[in-house]
């Protein structure tokens, strides 16, 4: 007995069009996915992988441009092979305001041409809330991956975009036990929330086995787990001399132990830059500085480390999977589960704080346990949800692998 979704594909097979009208006689869901910036592409990817793989999806991706450089985003779609998006809005850098303003103006007159059934939105950032509350607005269902995380800090943009695009979501996929939770005591219906795992680890577990062909240990003169990597970002920690400099003083001493690596992010580079440290990438003694990694070198760097200190949100995650110690340089984590059932621990910002935290990480080093459904099948589960098809298991790297569009820009025209 053939399953459900076997059957749709056979009949798709046979009653594609109706020949008079030319009208699909088994309409197929129209899907558009939204990126902007970095930590979204490795969302995004296993996504418009699945939907690939279902008969029934038309899918499109829009890039808002909120990142725009090769560093930043170029060669993460090569890396991971996201099809090129078929519309870039190329909103790039600007306040918070005007940047979610200029993604929403360029967005709707997106979402009236093309009418999808679904605006798919990932994870926290000013692209995510921008195209959520403009598809709410044209009443076009939006699906939120990555709902439901709190970090309880209204000081975070992100916290803002995550408790605003959740509550005009028509679906919430959601990565961790917590979000559930979160959601229910927000007054979020039930049957819109929907625990799938987590994307992000999907994204891990697809390419490992490539990562570790990455030279990037030998470029940088490293071995394995004889070393630490840094990565910060998040504005309470760059962008005040007041707390990026007791940030530095921890690193200097603690690489005077372990080396330490930072690829530092155009933000943080910037308040480095103005603060005549590192400039030209120069380094502090054994911390070194080098430019943002591509999705492959960086999983491995990190893969192979014997500690990550961090701000990233994704990073906590990551090194839950590949049970590399991480020390988090914040109060708070809208992720707890990395702290349950990972390697993560909380330090703060504090010089004494982040020695701390690293001498009790390297004396006992935390053991991970894998959050249930963080499995590789996160993409498959919101796929099989959005389109009603349940989806086969991939069979081969044939399957993953997308063909490549030709890119537009906001007018629509090729470059
Ligand atoms: C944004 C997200 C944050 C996410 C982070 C990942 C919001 C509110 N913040 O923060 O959640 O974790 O991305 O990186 O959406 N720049 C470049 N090249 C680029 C893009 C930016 O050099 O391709 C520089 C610009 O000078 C810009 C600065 O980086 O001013 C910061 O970029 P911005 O988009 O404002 O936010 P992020 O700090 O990257």
């Amino acid at each position: 007995m053939p399953a459900a979704s076997q059957l749709i594909r056979i009949q798709r097979r046979f009653l594609p069009v109706d020949r008079s009208s030319g009208v699909d006689l088994l309409p197929r869901t129209k899907i558009l996915c939204v990126c902007g910036a970095r930590p979204n592409f490795m969302k995004v990817a296993p996504i418009m992988k699945s939907l690939a793989r279902v008969w029934g999806a038309d899918r499109l991706l829009v890039h808002t441009g909120q990142h725009y450089d090769e560093r930043m985003s170029s060669r993460f779609f090569r890396e991971l092979g996201i099809p090129a998006p078929d519309l870039n809005l190329e909103v790039g850098s600007g306040s918070h305001a005007a940047q979610t303003a200029d993604v929403m103006k360029r967005f709707e007159p997106v979402c009236i041409e093309h009418r999808p059934d679904w605006v798919v939105v990932v994870g926290d950032v000013n692209s995510t809330l921008a195209c959520a509350l403009v598809a709410a607005k044209l009443q076009i269902r939006v699906a939120h991956v990555e709902a439901g995380l709190r970090s309880f800090d209204r000081t975070m943009p992100e916290e803002i975009n995550r408790l605003l695009t959740d509550a005009i979501s028509d679906l919430l996929f959601v990565s961790e036990p917590s979000g559930v939770e979160n959601l229910r005591r927000e007054g979020i219906q039930a049957s819109k929330i929907h625990l799938v795992g987590n994307v992000m680890v999907d994204t891990l577990l697809q390419n490992r086995a490539r990562a570790e062909k990455s030279l990037i240990l030998a470029t940088l003169g490293l071995r394995p787990k004889s070393y630490g990597v840094v990565t910060l970002h998040r504005p309470n920690n760059v962008d005040h001399p007041a707390a990026l400099a007791p940030i530095l003083e921890a690193l200097v001493r603690i690489s005077e132990e372990l080396p330490i690596v930072f690829p530092v992010h155009p933000r943080t580079r910037k308040n480095l830059d103005l603060a005549g440290v590192g400039s030209g990438l120069a380094g502090l003694g054994r911390l070194r500085f080098v430019e943002p990694l591509g999705y492959l070198d960086f999983l491995k760097l990190m893969s192979d480390a014997a500690v990550m200190l961090t701000d990233s949100g994704g990073i906590q995650e990551e090194t839950t999977i590949l049970g590399v110690p991480c020390l988090t340089l914040r109060d708070n984590t809208e992720r707890p589960i990395t702290l349950t059932r990972g390697t993560n621990r909380l330090t703060g910002n504090r010089s004494e704080a982040i020695l701390r935290g690293f001498a009790e990480i390297r004396r006992d080093p935390p053991k991970a346990k894998a959050p249930e459904l963080w499995d590789g099948k996160a993409a498959d589960r919101i796929v099989a949800r959005l389109t009603g098809e349940e989806l086969a298991p991939a069979r081969s790297e044939e399957d993953l692998v997308l063909t490549r569009g030709q890119p537009m820009n906001a007018r629509g025209v090729s470059p």
